[in-house]
């Protein structure tokens, strides 16, 4: 068996021991594919991760980038409770529409507001209108900018959030320095700043599993 069909074997028997897929997430999923949008959402256990991560940080306050069709909208909103709220950030209105069917579908609607731009404007505009902190921030749109979204996420936040990075790994293309691919460049500046920034502590774990080799790093506003 090849190492991607193994890690998708093991990722299948998790997720049947342990993770509970409803027919909301499933057809989020689905309409995604349907519609055209990349399969790039993170993996059911992932998701799983994602809402234990902030029912652990009591989260009531979450910031997402990078929306898709919302199926780990769906995972975090679930999490956050009837009294939460989640901004998610998209640049693709298309892909905000076809998350705003699946919200709804969930029955979280409410508690998602979908913004929809450059991330960047957003977190800009987030800072500047002294929004209440966020409890935790997933960030999971471009990588190209992971360095510049947690400069904003660490003026979005307080002590004792939660920061989680997504897709830090890239099939290991992420160790090296001379790589042209934005991403890996964004993903180095992140990490980098992660291991560096007094204000906050951090580490990151490499994954495998139906979505390939990657990772996820997580931190802590000190
Ligand atoms: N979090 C989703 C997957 C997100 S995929 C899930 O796990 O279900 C990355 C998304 O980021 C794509 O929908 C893409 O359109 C969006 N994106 C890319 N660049 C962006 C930017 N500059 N600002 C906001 N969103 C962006
Ligand atoms: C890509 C983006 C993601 O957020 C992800 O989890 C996997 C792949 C991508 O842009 O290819
Ligand atoms: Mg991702």
């Amino acid at each position: 068996m090849a190492a991607d069909d193994v890690w998708t074997t093991v990722d299948d028997y998790l997720v049947g021991e342990l993770v509970a897929e409803d027919e909301a997430l499933v057809a989020a999923r689905e309409l995604g594919r349907e519609r055209g949008l990349p399969p790039i959402e993170v993996a059911p256990n992932q998701g799983a991760f994602l809402a234990l991560v902030a029912r652990m940080a009591g989260a009531r306050r979450v910031l997402e980038l990078g929306t898709l069709a919302g199926y780990s909208t769906i995972w975090l909103a679930r999490a956050v409770g009837a009294h939460g709220h989640v901004t998610t950030v998209e640049l693709d209105p298309r892909h905000a529409e076809v998350a705003q069917e699946n919200l709804a579908r969930a029955d979280v609607g409410e508690r998602v507001e979908i913004a929809v731009g450059p991330a960047l404007d957003v977190l800009a505009r987030l800072t500047e209108s002294g929004t209440e902190p966020y409890d935790l921030v997933f960030l999971d749109a471009d990588k190209a900018n992971m360095a510049a979204y947690l400069e904003l996420a660490l003026r979005l936040t307080r002590s004792g959030s939660v920061i989680v990075g997504d897709n830090v790994v890239r099939r290991g293309a992420v160790v090296d320095p001379s790589s042209d691919d934005p991403s890996v460049q964004g993903s180095r500046a992140f990490l980098h700043a992660l291991g560096n920034d007094p204000r906050l502590e951090a580490t990151a774990l490499q994954t495998v599993g139906s979505k390939g080799w990657d990772g996820f790093a997580i931190a802590r506003v000190r």
